[in-house]
Parts: structure tokens; C-alpha cells; sequence
């Protein structure tokens, strides 16, 4: 599907990472040049023709990552560098200010570092308790076990909708619904589902939402902050300078602009945004729907061969996104992936940023592939028959 959009796919080159990031449509770099070669002058600072190009190609964007996600108005997308960025962004600037000592916020063992360290940090700061929710068997979230936690102090939950290593999609539309009648935040890390669902955060009743363009075949260095105007409002900037500010004094005296430049000071990735509309509207010419459809039946059938494979120990057989994460049994995960590297396959290996998952699964290095729309039957096929080799760990030692 869609293979000759990408430049990247005509090299000798299995690409199963994309989790960490995808692969680049060409429209990406084309729309990138021509920012450069055509009109590269600064966002919203300029009162001549190429400069109002580039506001408006800058607007446009968020006009279109708004419609992504069914945000109510646009002034409540904020540009950020990345998802790690937007969530420091809103734990420090929002939750700082509005929790007190004591106050719970709930997480998972299974987040990523960038829905951990944060919060970690402010609870060293001012006694904010961190409290995980019980996961199933298989890892997974339930809003049963969900309640066992809440308590009258909890005051966010703070949770990925499809986690990096075990790819489980959390039943976020049961989960806002239930918080929301408690007046609770519902803070989502969307990085690992933006690329593969529709996400509409008004349906999800999300408070907040963060996620990357470059795992969604965008540039590397543009995220996205999404919250709700009357949130984002009174989220307090972390970054102070150029673009946010309306005026300010000798004696101290300062205003700062609205939502969302407020949060948008210095000059901004012009470049990696217009770009990011070049992969947007690619995007909306496949279709997320048929995306969705293509990856489930693709996992589908990669796990089916895996499953053929006598020394595979498949660690989240029954989770629901495009990613499969297991070992080959006595072989070090890394060792594994450096192997799989001579025959041109790209697999993440290690503990995937989220080092705390081995306090759920007792592993703490796995393999992980990690698929998108433009992988194939084929590419699972040369992998499997990669790891059929009986000498395999004979060739790595
Ligand atoms: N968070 C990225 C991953 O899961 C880097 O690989």
C-alpha cells in the first residue's frame, strides 16, 4: 500500500520501527524544500507577502491537526517539539499550579518515560502522590481496576491510549466518561495512536492530549498540544521570550498574548509544521479508517507466523495495536536485533524508554516490531524466515 510515496522504500530495507518513528512520505521533504528554497521568512513577525504566506501555511496546519482530532476551536492546538515536550509543558505549567500535597494522580506501569519522569519530578516538587492502576494479565487497563484506585484525592489519570511496548489500546471513551462524572482530568500520551486510530478528543472527553509528528510520517521536532481552551488557559507558560509576549516594561511589566501562542515563545519549527501539512493532507487522501484496517489484519498475520516459530516467547499476544513484542528464547534481545540488522531488518530492541514496564511483564530487554501501512505480507515472511534459521545462535556468538 502506498509504498512508492516513500523515497526510503526503494532501499534494501524491512522497516519494522516505526513506533520509534516512522519512515517520510516524499510530500514531507518537498513541502520542506520549497519552504526553504520559496518563502523561508519567520512565523507571525513579518508585514510582507512571504512572511503572511508562512503565517498562513502555519495556521493551516493547525487548522488541519484540529479536524485530525475534533478539537472544538483552534486556538487549543499548541505547537510543541515533541510528545515529551508538550506533557512537561502541561505538568508544570497546568498541574503545578492547580494540585496541592496529597493530590493522586494515576498512571500505569506501561507508560513511556516522557508519562513518568514528569509527573515524578512534581511529586519531589510538592507531594503530589503517584499511584498506578492494577493491570490484567495481559497488561492491560480496565476501568474496573481503574476505580480500585481512585480515592476523593485523585484528582488526574494520566494514561497512553496504545502503550509503546505492550500495544494495548486503553478504553479511553469508558475511562473519560467515568472521569469526567467524577471531575477528574483524563491527561492521554497519544504518540503510539495517532499514526493508527481516530482520536477525537470532545467524544474521549480528554482534557489533555500530546503526541509527535514524526511518528506519524511527519517531521522530526513538531508535537502537539492539545487542551481544552478553558484548560490551556490557565496553563501557565514553562518557556518565556519572543512570540508570546503582546508588551512588556523596563519596570517589570509584562502581558502575554493568548492561547496558543502564549505557549509558542521563540521562534517555532516553521519548517517541520509546513511540513507536517504536506503529511497531513497525505493522510487524509489514505485514510486513518483504512490505515486502521491494513495494520489489525497485517499484526494479524505476523503474529500467526510468529506463533509458528517454536523459540518465539510472544509477550502481548492480546493486545490490539500494530505492535508485537517478544524474545528469542536464550538470546539477548539486543543480539537479536543487531542479527536481524544483517539482513537489512530494523526492529527496536531494549526496554523502549519505558523502564518501568519490567516491574509488570519480569522482562527487561525485549524485541519489538512495530508496523505501519506500508509494511507488508512479504517483509513479516523474510523476517520469519530469518529467525527459522536453525543456526541462529551459533551465528551470534
Ligand atoms: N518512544 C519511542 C519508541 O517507543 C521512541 O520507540
Amino acid at each position: 500500500m502506498n509504498r512508492d510515496d516513500f523515497y526510503l522504500l526503494k532501499q534494501d530495507v524491512i522497516y519494522l520501527d516505526n513506533g520509534a518513528t516512522t519512515l517520510k512520505p516524499k510530500v514531507l521533504s518537498e513541502a520542506t524544500s520549497k519552504y526553504y528554497n520559496e518563502y523561508s521568512a519567520n512565523a507571525h513577525r513579518g508585514d510582507y507577502d512571504m512572511s503572511l504566506k508562512v503565517d498562513m501555511e502555519y495556521e493551516a496546519t493547525r487548522k488541519l491537526v484540529k479536524n485530525l482530532i475534533n478539537a472544538d476551536k483552534e486556538e487549543e492546538i499548541v505547537f510543541t517539539n515533541n510528545t515529551t515536550d508538550s506533557l512537561n509543558k502541561i505538568v508544570f505549567g497546568y498541574y503545578k499550579n492547580q494540585l496541592q500535597k496529597d493530590d493522586e494522580v494515576i498512571i500505569t506501569l506501561t507508560e513511556h518515560a516522557s508519562n513518568i519522569l514528569p509527573w515524578f519530578e512534581l511529586q519531589d516538587l510538592i507531594g503530589i502522590k503517584v499511584k498506578y492502576i492494577p493491570l490484567t494479565e495481559d497488561y492491560k487497563v480496565t476501568l474496573n481496576n481503574l476505580k480500585k484506585v481512585i480515592t476523593d484525592k485523585t484528582k488526574v489519570v494520566s494514561i497512553a491510549l496504545v502503550t509503546n511496548v505492550i500495544g494495548d489500546i486503553r478504553p479511553i471513551k469508558e475511562i473519560g466518561k467515568f472521569l469526567k462524572e467524577k471531575n477528574i482530568d483524563l491527561v492521554v500520551d497519544g504518540a503510539q495512536a495517532i499514526p493508527h486510530m481516530k482520536i477525537d478528543v470532545q467524544d474521549l472527553n480528554i482534557d489533555f492530549l500530546a503526541f509527535s509528528a514524526h511518528k506519524m510520517y511527519g517531521p522530526t521536532g513538531v508535537g502537539i498540544l492539545y487542551g481544552t481552551s478553558e484548560k490551556l488557559n490557565m496553563t501557565k507558560p514553562i518557556i518565556f521570550g519572543g512570540g508570546m509576549n503582546a508588551t512588556f516594561q523596563s519596570d517589570g511589566f509584562r502581558i502575554y498574548n493568548d492561547i496558543p501562542s502564549i505557549l509558542e515563545a521563540g521562534t517555532p519549527n516553521i519548517a517541520g509544521v509546513l511540513g507536517f501539512k504536506a503529511v497531513l493532507e497525505y493522510l487524509n487522501t489514505i485514510g486513518i479508517d483504512n490505515i486502521q484496517k491494513y495494520e489489525s489484519d497485517l499484526k494479524d498475520y505476523a503474529l500467526k507466523r510468529l506463533k509458528e516459530l517454536d523459540n518465539i516467547i510472544i509477550y502481548n499476544e492480546n493486545s490490539e495495536g500494530p505492535i508485537i513484542t517478544f524474545n528469542y528464547k536464550d538470546i539477548f534481545a539486543q543480539d537479536l536485533a543487531i542479527y536481524l540488522n544483517k539482513y537489512h531488518i530494523c526492529v527496536r530492541a531494549g526496554n523502549h524508554c519505558a523502564k518501568i514496564v519490567k516491574e509488570a511483564i519480569n522482562i527487561k530487554n525485549t524485541v519489538r516490531i512495530s508496523l505501519s501501512f506500508y509494511n507488508t505480507k512479504e517483509e513479516i515472511d523474510k523476517l520469519v524466515e530469518v529467525l527459522s534459521n536453525n543456526k541462529i545462535k551459533e551465528e551470534i556468538i
